[in-house]
């Protein structure tokens, strides 16, 4: 299947925008011996999108733009157990053990990250979600402002009519497989900012459903509503609405029968979908049947952004999620 057009225009709007960024942002790379890392992080630099930063010792063609840290020879190494230590001595840990763990790269790179040493880091080619998000959250830790941690994937889809230019964020496919009404709002307000860093539009979020304002009775429409009601009681500067169907929300003639008056129907660039089911299924329907180029999940409510490779990601995935995490640290 064709790449979409979005696609490319995307990718060379941001990776131009993180050309022209004056600060370079420092990504690390807790895989820093594999060479699809390797791969993606040579480019990352040779391509002056942002400064990677791989753990370990890599061996071949490493750009010398590249840098390279080894935990166990780093001066901060005790600076970054410590702030660990501090995090976690309410369980009962001893400062032997924090020290241990900040040896695990992936442990590290959430340091460098939680110090302000690297301004994010993409773990995952040899970890599973699990343990990319165990070292996210006990090292990067979670907003104040947002308590639920979700993942969301950037769509770039052949219906350019459709979100920014047939881009669009997805919320959320990964982590929370069947969120509260708060829970879901969490994940709505962390989209939204997404849609503002990540894809460079203000966001107009949508809350998905079967039902499009109460055509439908039922618990799981309702669930909607009310995450509704508290993104607009908590962020009132937010263009949001729901419950909307999918098609009431994308398409401007659908949007304007199925939700007159609605500000967010059928101009939606932000889809929140309402368990991580029916947002998962969407995804790889969109993927597969569509032949849109989804990259993520990025996680998203974390203080600074941590972000999670599949094991089975190619040196394209990595350079793309390099990319997205760098625009999500912001300007
Ligand atoms: C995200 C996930 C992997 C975390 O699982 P886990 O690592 O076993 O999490 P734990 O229960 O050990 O929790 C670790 C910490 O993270 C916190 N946490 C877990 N999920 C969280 C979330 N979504 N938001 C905020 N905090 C969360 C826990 O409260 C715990 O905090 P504590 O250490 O302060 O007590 C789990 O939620 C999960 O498996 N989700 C579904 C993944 C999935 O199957 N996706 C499908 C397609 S990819």
């Amino acid at each position: 299947m064709q790449v979409p057009e979005s696609a490319r225009a995307y990718f060379d709007k941001q990776t131009a925008r993180l050309q022209r960024q004056m600060k370079k942002k420092r990504i690390a790379f807790p895989e820093g011996e594999d060479p699809r890392v390797i791969a993606a992080a040579s480019r990352l630099c040779t391509e002056e999108l942002a400064i990677p930063i791989l753990m370990g010792r890599p061996q071949g063609q490493v750009a010398s733009c590249v840098v390279v840290e080894q935990p166990e020879n780093n001066p901060k190494l005790n600076d970054y157990a410590r702030i660990l230590f501090d995090r976690r001595r309410s369980r009962g840990i001893t400062e032997m053990e924090t020290r241990k763990m900040a040896l695990n790269p992936l442990v590290f790179a959430g340091l460098m990250v939680a110090s302000g040493e690297a301004d994010g880091f993409v773990g995952g080619a040899a970890t599973t979600t699990a343990e990319t998000f165990r070292a996210a959250h006990m090292t990067v830790g979670m907003r104040t402002d947002i308590k639920t941690a979700s993942g969301v994937m950037i769509i770039c889809t052949h219906a350019l009519e459709c979100g920014a230019g047939g881009v669009l964020a997805m919320a959320d496919p990964a982590l929370m497989i069947d969120p509260t009404p708060a829970q879901l709002a969490d994940i709505a307000i962390a989209t939204a900012e997404t849609t503002r860093n990540v894809i460079g539009v203000e966001p107009v979020v949508a809350l998905l459903s079967f039902s499009t304002k109460g055509s439908a009775k039922h618990p799981l429409a309702n669930k909607v509503i009310e995450a509704r009601r508290i993104v607009e009681a908590r962020r009132p500067d937010l263009h949001v609405d729901g419950e909307l169907q999918a098609d009431a929300a994308l398409v401007e003639a659908v949007g304007r029968s199925k939700a007159p008056g609605s500000t967010v129907a059928g101009r939606a660039n932000t889809l929140i979908f309402p368990d991580a089911g029916s947002a998962n299924i969407g995804v790889k329907l969109v993927e597969r049947l569509g032949g849109a180029v989804c990259t993520g999940p990025l996680f998203q409510g974390f203080n600074k952004p941590a972000n999670d490779l599949s094991r089975g990601c190619t040196a394209e995935d990595i350079y793309r999620l390099g990319i997205l995490t760098a625009l999500q640290a912001g300007e």
